[in-house]
């Protein structure tokens, strides 16, 4: 540790009581990877020790993405949330806010940091930060995020760091901070490859503003992805025989990256990628860089990964602290708003992958909202990539919950992305390519190519009553109907009719 401010040094316990109610903290953590461990389970025993007095103890929270027990799980058995923002996915935290007791509000990932800045979020007053390193000079090497973090950390007036010697220094060098200019003068971002770094290590903090140090050695508390199973390897087997023939119709240019989602189809995607003999070793231009990078470079098909965050496994954390030079010139980690940022996506030409909830037959799908009313985890980056990449592929199995519920369904509960952005629909009963189609064509295809046997007359019986009574044909919805599938849903538990 090369850390200076020794005199900062000093217990979690302590750091958390420079926590007070009503502050608005900017932490670090993305997709579980690089949150700060130690000091939220302090806070939230501090808001238990106010709250058993009958005092109020709240903080509104700011990260880069969802985040560990640690922070998000402990701060809401708490009760000490206030306001959450970007995205979550902690099974507690979405009850807290499908309750009502945290007000949540669910961003594009890319978007949060300039919010930030611009004043349309009151601005984080703490920063808490997991670091791997921080000098006199007030350079603080950030861990496995990159996440908002140098945004927060240059707007908060305290800056509280959670040093963390699990990586420790040699995960310097892995991160590239840069923050673009405000608007009217922001120039083009020089990113013209995947590899391309176009900042600084660190992120350069006045040191006066460092208040406490706590001294850690805690890896991330990432979950374990399920292996894929045979639905997931299904759909990889559809996307991977569609990428092919669009590379042989001369339509898929060699080299473009791309973006793999959240959740288990993604990554079982992402696998039997690796394992393809014909997939040619690719980029990623990413979000979160999961497990399956290893599989990657197990199997010569990596070439190079650009995220904001590691999210591993404790195995895949050991490993890549085993072999961390190895990995040193083949992944790159940026603020999110660089590697969700549309210009560069557009320019590099990502190839989008994420996972819907459901899509309806004309293209719109929902990320988030069960029954349009209850937040899943949140949009997280899956439109900052699909509205802007050189093709963009939804991914879900057919049916949800034992078949009871069909992910195709006549309207979406929610809109997360439209029809004009969606182009490719993936199931495992096939893959539906709706490039230039009209929305009734769009719906007879993903009907036929994608749903489930089960619901496929269901779903052309409201397309053809549509036909017949809808006051236009173009995009043919009958209001009075449109929501029968998920009605029965409440009302019986299933969208099958008995
Ligand atoms: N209605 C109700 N529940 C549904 C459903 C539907 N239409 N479709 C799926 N589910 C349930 C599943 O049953 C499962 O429930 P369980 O946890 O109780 O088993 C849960 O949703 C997750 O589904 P799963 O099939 O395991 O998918 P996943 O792990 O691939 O996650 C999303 C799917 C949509 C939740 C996830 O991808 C997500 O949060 N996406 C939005 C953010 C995003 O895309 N980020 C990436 C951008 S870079």
């Amino acid at each position: 540790m090369r850390s200076v401010q020794k005199d900062k040094i000093m217990s979690a316990k302590d750091a958390a009581l420079l926590i007070n109610d009503g502050d608005v903290i900017g932490a670090s953590g993305f997709t579980m990877a690089g949150n700060p461990k130690l000091i939220p389970i302090e806070i939230a025993n501090r808001a238990i020790a106010f709250h058993e007095k009958g005092e109020p103890f709240k903080i509104d929270l700011y990260t880069g993405a969802s985040t560990g027990d640690e922070m998000d799980g402990a701060l809401t058995r708490a009760d000490a949330i206030g306001k959450r923002y970007p995205y979550q996915s902690h099974k507690g935290m979405r009850e807290a806010i499908n309750t009502g007791k945290i007000e949540f509000s669910d961003f594009h990932l890319s978007h949060i940091a300039g919010y930030v800045r611009s004043g349309f979020l009151k601005k984080p007053n703490v920063a808490i930060v997991d670091a791997v390193d921080v000098t006199k000079e007030g350079h603080i090497y950030l861990s496995t995020s990159g996440g908002s973090t140098a945004s927060y950390l240059l707007m908060a007036d305290k800056i509280i760091i959670e040093l963390n010697s699990f990586f420790g220094e040699k995960m310097k060098g892995f991160h590239d901070i840069f923050i673009p200019a405000p608007p009217p003068v922001r120039e083009r971002i020089p990113i013209y490859k995947v590899t391309d770094r176009i900042g600084l290590p660190y992120v350069s903090v006045d040191p006066d503003k460092i208040v406490a140090i706590v001294e850690t050695n805690s890896p991330d508390g990432t979950r374990p992805l399920r292996e894929p199973d045979e639905t997931s390897n299904i759909i990889a087997g559809h996307v991977i025989e569609f990428l092919h023939h669009e590379h042989n119709r001369g339509r898929l240019p060699a080299g473009l990256p791309y973006q793999f989602g959240v959740g288990n189809v993604a990554n079982a995607v992402l696998a039997s990628m690796a394992k393809d003999p014909l997939t040619e070793p690719f980029n990623l231009y990413t979000e979160v860089i999961q497990d399956s990078v290893f599989d990657l470079i197990d199997n010569d098909k990596l070439l190079f990964a650009s995220g904001t965050a590691l999210t591993l496994s404790l195995e895949g954390q050991n490993r890549f602290k085993d072999e961390i030079d190895f990995y040193r010139d083949r992944i790159l980690l940026r603020q999110q708003e660089i590697s969700n940022h549309p210009e560069i996506i557009r320019r590099l030409g990502v190839v989008a992958m994420n996972t819907a909830l459901e899509f309806d037959i004309f293209g719109n799908v929902n990320s988030t909202h069960v029954l349009g009313s209850m937040m899943m985890n949140g949009i997280g980056g899956s439109a900052d990539f699909t509205r802007n990449a050189y093709i963009p592929i939804f991914m879900s199995p057919s049916t949800a919950k034992d078949g009871n519920i069909s992910s195709i369904v006549p309207m979406v509960t929610h809109t997360d992305h439209s029809e004009h952005s969606t182009k490719i629909f993936v199931t495992e009963q096939g893959l539906a390519d709706v490039r230039g189609m009209s929305p009734v064509n769009r719906a007879r295809h993903i009907i036929e190519r994608c749903a489930h046997p089960d619901y496929k007359d269901m779903l052309f019986d409201y397309l053809n009553y549509g036909l017949k009574h809808a006051p236009g044909v173009h995009t043919p919805h009958v209001l009075d109907k449109a929501f029968e599938m998920h009605i029965r849903l409440r009302d019986t538990g299933t969208m099958l009719k008995k």
